[in-house]
């Protein structure tokens, strides 16, 4: 219950890999018959993924993680940008990926602007727009937030960026395979993936570059990625990144109808189980990816309901992956301004594609045992 913070990688996907990892060994940069094979490799994933989220193969550039691509929009777009402003826009239900870069741009003589979001998770674009100055040279809002699933108005956004001739990047880690993503129409300059959040290995990302956009690189080295990630690519990573791909476009409508029936699944029992009053969902109710759920269940810690899950051998996290570690309250959380019994609560169940609805059921039973302990 806890794919939000990765998912198990497909049997599909490993087999993918294999020869990558025994074989057909080779650099993609090497000019002989070894290199030219994992070349080939690389080229048919990028065709792929770029394919997938509808931009040209050549706006692609595979990093190390989602973390890594993020990173690299926000500090090259800071960089190309310097001359002209030093003003950036956000959110503050931002990744940590974004949000901690962002504190370092700030360290580094930047002017951050963190836009605050409403009780369901989202941001005005009016509250966009109002805080565009003639000196800013970046936003960058998410696509769907990792903590409460919420969506974010990124076209109306993109639209304003656009107008004002400012770039746009979008972290579309969550998003990627839930929701459908169309570089073509949408008025996005630059976009984040990582391939670990659908059924992908863990440390393979993507960044697209709008073929427009200029950007200045995070390291240097070979001239791999058109100079834009140097470093000799992980080919094995890369083409495993394709094949989730294709696996998730193959079985596209039918996945994210599963999501959604997992999802009213959970919800359903607990309100047999618990009673409507017992717990409250947290983001938006129709603006939202379909495998978050964002609970709380009011006068049970956070951290009480976790342990209990966990000694009964659920997984499910209190938000962020890094933060459920520590079991800080969430950042998402208190910018959405809930009440503190709400944001001390608050649980996060995500589905994945090997979930069923007798686990969901079993969960939920489980839930309603803990309640029941706790409370007596
Ligand atoms: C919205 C969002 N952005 C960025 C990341 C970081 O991706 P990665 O784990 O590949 O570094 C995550 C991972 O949890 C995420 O959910």
């Amino acid at each position: 219950m806890d794919h939000a913070a990765t998912t198990p990688v497909h049997p599909e996907v490993v087999e993918a890999m294999l020869p990558y990892l025994t074989g057909i060994y080779g650099n993609a940069s090497s000019t002989h018959q070894a290199g030219r094979a994992a070349r080939h490799a690389l080229n048919d994933a990028r065709d792929r993924i770029a394919a997938f989220v509808g931009c040209r193969p050549a706006e692609l550039v595979f990093t190390g993680s989602g973390t890594e691509s993020d990173n690299t929009a926000l500090f090259g777009a800071a960089e190309a940008g310097r001359e002209r402003g030093k003003h950036i826009i956000t959110t503050q239900i931002e990744h940590h990926a974004v949000l901690h870069a962002c504190e370092r741009l700030e360290q580094l003589g930047y002017d951050v602007t963190y836009l605050p979001v409403d009780a369901l998770g989202q941001v005005a674009p009016a509250d966009v727009e109002a805080a565009i100055r003639p000196d800013t040279i970046l936003i960058s809002v998410m696509y769907g937030n990792n903590e409460v699933g919420t969506l974010q108005p990124i076209v109306e956004i993109g639209e304003l960026a656009r107008s004002k001739g400012i770039c746009f990047h979008v972290d579309a880690v969550q998003a990627l395979a839930h929701v459908p993503i169309d570089l073509r129409t949408l008025p996005v300059d630059l976009m984040s993936f990582s391939a670990h959040k659908l059924n992908g290995p863990k440390g393979v990302g993507a960044l697209y570059i709008a073929k427009h956009v200029r950007l200045s690189p995070l390291m240097f080295g070979g001239s791999q990625e058109r100079k834009r990630r140097p470093g000799t690519e992980n080919t094995a990573g890369i083409s495993g990144f394709a094949k989730a791909v294709q696996i998730f476009e193959r079985n596209r409508y039918e996945l994210q109808q599963k999501m959604e029936k997992l999802r009213q699944e959970m919800v359903n029992e607990l309100r047999i189980r618990l009673g409507e009053h017992a717990f409250v969902i947290n983001g938006h109710p129709t603006e939202r990816l379909p495998h978050i759920l964002n609970v709380s269940f009011p006068g049970i810690s956070t951290e009480t309901m976790l342990m209990n899950l966990d000694l009964a051998g659920i997984a499910a996290a209190s938000g962020s992956a890094c933060t459920s570690g520590s079991l800080e309250v969430s950042h998402v959380l208190q910018a959405m301004r809930l009440p503190e019994e709400i944001t001390n609560s608050a649980v996060r169940f995500s589905f994945g594609t090997n979930n069923t609805l007798e686990q969901v059921t079993a969960v939920a039973q489980i839930v309603e045992t803990i309640m029941s302990r706790l409370r007596k």
